[in-house]
């Protein structure tokens, strides 16, 4: 049997070991991916094939810490209820015996193509990279092909994260890079079969087309065209934070123009901050079958103080974000929750036309929600403030400076900290809770806060107060439980 099919055997029965401690936690999720043990971090190989979306992701089984990385794998018809599938690949082969990193999936024909950053340190902690393949013809059982593409010169061993995707009927892949020269970069291959990788070169990068200092490594890019514009995902590493942006330990971002495709050049406008919240990370997207962008995105983020996150003591750390669809409005990319996510709905509470002030307040209880309230009208002499406690987080918008403000506060981090976003107009917020995170759109999608919080389960009310005076609309469900 081959090491890296040795070891898929005893990360399955570690899980089997786990699996009763680890379901015990009450900030088990109830409607995101997670790890069946261990540690997850990026969402890989998003893609629709044969009749089902499979998710794969960065998982260390035996340990809650980052090391060498499987990639979990999950199915699903509907993007809600997911079954998990086992392992599709794990280290073990010279070019990948420190980790399976992270990369993404392609179909040509019968075949699932998933293509991967093969990690390898020596004692001296030396890195080496290989992109590498794996293919698949049931979309379960996957075989290990070795390296297809090699670090050119002009790049550090920091070159990983394979995007491929096809366009105008010939297949490309974009991945993160950095120069020797220590800038963050993203750059292109092209191939006819996906088997034979042609290096284009430097597509954008920090210091390039007038981006400013984008930071030394850039992670994780993908590369999407909506409504004729092209836009590159990217997570830059070493970013200073900057007034109300770049505020996590590393940023997720986009930059939209135009790509030509034969010079292999990108122009384009500036980094774009793509959510402001505390946790999310390593976005990857897919087209599905109804022409949609979809993403995942990891619930998380790197952060020294991981360890405090409490589900460690229940042997597994970190989740995906609900799934999410892009689209391209007036220079701006909006996310929303898809529509499938509407299955998860159980009783509905309906406030109609309701009126606060500054004595009337609304509140109910919850823990496990969704919400959405649309804003008819907010009038004050001083403008309005509203402010909405979840748990013992709160948002807040303060009409006058056009600011909302994310407060998170729990039992397991006692320290306040707070997000913000300049937001002009708040016409609308729709907000997923779940046992331990929350996703807040506001507007339709055009800002995002997602996080992971973790209250004290005493804490369950959600309390609206404002002072000056807003009319809305309320809806609330309950949502089931399906992971
Ligand atoms: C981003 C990342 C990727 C890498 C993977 C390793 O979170 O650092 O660049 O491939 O995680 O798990």
């Amino acid at each position: 049997m081959s090491i890296s099919k040795e070891i898929i055997l005893k990360a399955n029965q570690h899980v089997k070991t786990h699996q009763s401690l680890v379901g015990s936690d009450p900030y088990r999720l109830h409607y995101h991916l997670m790890p069946t043990v261990g540690l997850l971090n990026d969402p890989n190989g998003f893609v629709f094939y044969k009749g089902q979306y499979h998710v794969f992701y960065q998982w260390n089984p035996f340990v809650t810490a980052h090391g060498p990385k499987f990639w979990g794998h999950y199915v699903s018809t509907d993007l809600v209820h997911w079954k998990e599938a086992p392992a599709a690949i794990a280290p073990g082969d010279w070019y990948d015996k420190d980790g399976c990193y992270s990369g993404s999936a392609a179909v040509l024909g019968d075949t699932l193509y998933l293509f991967y950053t093969g990690n390898v340190k020596d004692e001296e902690g030396n890195r080496e990279s290989y992109q590498c393949l794996a293919v698949s013809n049931d979309g379960i059982h996957f075989e290990k092909k070795g390296p297809i593409i090699h670090v050119p010169e002009g790049y550090t061993a920091h070159f990983r994260d394979p995007k491929v995707f096809l366009k105008d009927e010939k297949w490309y892949m974009v991945l993160g890079a950095q120069t020797i020269e220590e800038a963050g970069v993203a750059v292109l291959y092209s191939s006819p079969d996906l088997e034979e990788w042609t290096f284009m070169g430097t597509m954008a990068g920090s210091g390039y087309h007038g981006l400013g200092d984008l930071g030394y490594m850039w992670e994780c890019p993908d590369l999407v065209e909506l409504g004729g514009t092209d836009i590159l995902l990217v997570c830059p590493q070493g970013m200073e934070p900057e007034g109300f942006q770049y505020q996590n330990m590393f940023q997720s971002g986009y930059i939209a123009g135009k790509v030509d495709y034969i010079a292999g050049e990108f122009a384009h406008g500036p980094f774009v901050e793509m959510d402001r919240g505390f946790d999310f990370y390593a976005p990857q997207t897919m087209e599905d079958p109804n022409g949609r962008r979809l993403l995942f995105g990891w619930m998380g983020n790197a952060v020294e103080s991981d360890v405090q996150q409490p589900t460690t003591a229940f042997n597994w750390i970190h989740a995906l974000t609900l799934p999410r669809e892009l689209r391209w409005e007036n220079g701006k990319l909006l996310q929303t929750p898809v529509e499938e996510l509407k299955l998860l709905r159980g009783q509905e509470t309906l406030y109609k036309n309701v009126n606060l002030d500054d004595d009337e307040q609304l509140r109910f209880h919850g823990q496990v929600f969704e919400m959405e309230m649309s804003i008819d009208r907010m009038e004050g002499p001083k403008g309005v403030t509203l402010t909405i406690q979840i748990g013992e987080s709160k948002l807040i918008y303060n009409q006058r400076e056009g600011v909302f403000t994310f407060e998170r506060k729990s039992y397991y981090m006692p320290n306040q900290e707070s997000r913000h976003c300049y937001l002009q107009e708040l016409k609308k917020i729709r907000l997923f809770k779940d046992t331990s995170s929350i996703e807040i759109f506001l507007n339709d999608g055009e800002e995002v806060f997602t996080s992971r919080v973790f209250d004290d389960f005493l804490m369950d009310e959600v309390v609206f107060e404002t002072s000056g005076e807003v009319t809305m609309n309320l809806q609330k469900w309950d949502l089931n439980r399906v992971t």
